[in-house]
């Protein structure tokens, strides 16, 4: 039996010479020294022996295991570090490399400019309307009969307006004050919202034009609300917006809604007021209608003149944008050029 102890530690002795890897030491400790391993099942024939045979062989058998043991321990660790070596050498990162280029998205500048504009008017006191307050398809009494327009003026034509094929009196909207009927239906005064939103007209669509923009669509109504409110905020609106030294102009103009109306208007920062193609030579652009809210339409949404008065106003989203920006072409926000968005 010692023989046979012997002969395996030769073999073992043997492997342990060709070993190249922590792999195939693993694997030989399985076949040598594992409880199922050739060691072990010579130590189950022991019990044959005689006494003393059994304590010979037994205590040679635990040398001959012992020493194995320590000499597979050495070349593991001899392996493990080697390959520990050779690992952190293949795996090093060099910080100083140049990274990798990830184009990042970001936000259309329709967006940042609503986002802006809203920021500003929720300083000045104004909230967001819920979205059931401001629908993009539209019934023509919520666009056109509760604002006073009449039964005939031209804005209702299809020249101008998109009738759906959903029901006669379904339109896309073409302006968002459709929302100050709704909002004065729900809410009781004082109310202070504003609600932006996409409209929709049949234009000829050119560098000033689309058939689709934005508004956002603002309406105050309070006991006592004067025309010297409607100023003081939208003068304080331009101001925030524009800065304080951009020249901008009250008109007086005409909305069915309200009485008296005007129209602001801001000066060109594409050819500072001199009149080039973009401002149609005026060297101004309008931005916003605006007014008292008519007596009729308060009527008409349920809120007392006697009590409650009010204005309301309603601003172009992209001629806002190009007059910050200096953009000459309403197209470019809706073109997709990558050359484009990514200035914003
Ligand atoms: N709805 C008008 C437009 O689209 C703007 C406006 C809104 C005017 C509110 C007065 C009051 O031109």
């Amino acid at each position: 039996m010692k023989e046979q102890l012997q002969k395996i530690y030769d073999a073992a002795s043997a492997d342990l010479t060709k070993a190249t890897s922590i792999a195939d030491i693993e694997e030989l400790k399985l076949k040598y020294l594992s409880r199922k391993g050739e060691l072990n099942s010579i130590k189950k024939n022991l019990k044959d022996l005689s006494d003393e045979d059994k304590r010979v062989v037994g205590a040679f058998a635990n040398e001959i295991a012992n020493k194995l043991e320590a000499e597979v321990k050495a070349k593991y660790d001899e392996f493990y570090k080697k390959e520990l070596d050779e690992k952190l050498k293949k795996e090093k990162i060099d910080v100083t490399l140049t990274g990798k280029y990830v184009p990042q998205g970001h936000v259309h500048p329709i967006t940042s400019t609503i986002d802006e504009i809203v920021d500003i008017f929720h300083t000045l006191g104004f909230s967001v309307a819920p979205d059931k307050n401001s629908p993009e398809v539209e019934t023509e009494n919520y666009h056109f009969d509760k604002l006073n327009f009449p039964k005939d003026h031209p804005a209702r034509d299809m020249q101008d307006t998109f009738y759906t094929t959903i029901a006669p009196h379904v339109i896309l909207r073409g302006q968002t004050s459709g929302a100050q009927v709704r909002v004065m239906e729900d809410m009781k005064p004082p109310i202070k919202i504003i609600a932006p939103g996409r409209v929709y007209r049949n234009e000829n669509i050119n560098s000033r034009k689309n058939n689709f923009f934005h508004q956002i669509e603002g309406l105050y109504i309070d006991k006592n609300v004067t025309f010297a409110d409607l100023k003081g905020v939208l003068n304080e609106f331009l101001r925030l917006y524009f800065g304080a030294s951009r020249p901008t102009r009250f008109r007086s103009s005409f909305f069915p809604f309200t009485e008296p109306s005007v129209e602001i208007d801001v000066q060109c920062i594409m050819c500072q007021g001199k009149g080039c193609k973009t401002c149609s030579g005026t060297g101004w652009l309008e931005i916003l209608g605006a007014g008292m809210v008519d007596v009729n339409v308060l009527k008409a949404s349920n809120i007392d003149p006697e009590v409650y008065s009010g204005f309301a106003f309603g601003m172009g989203v992209e001629r806002l944008s190009m007059l910050k920006y200096a953009i000459d072409d309403i197209r470019l926000f809706f073109n997709n050029d990558e050359r484009f968005l990514e200035q914003f």
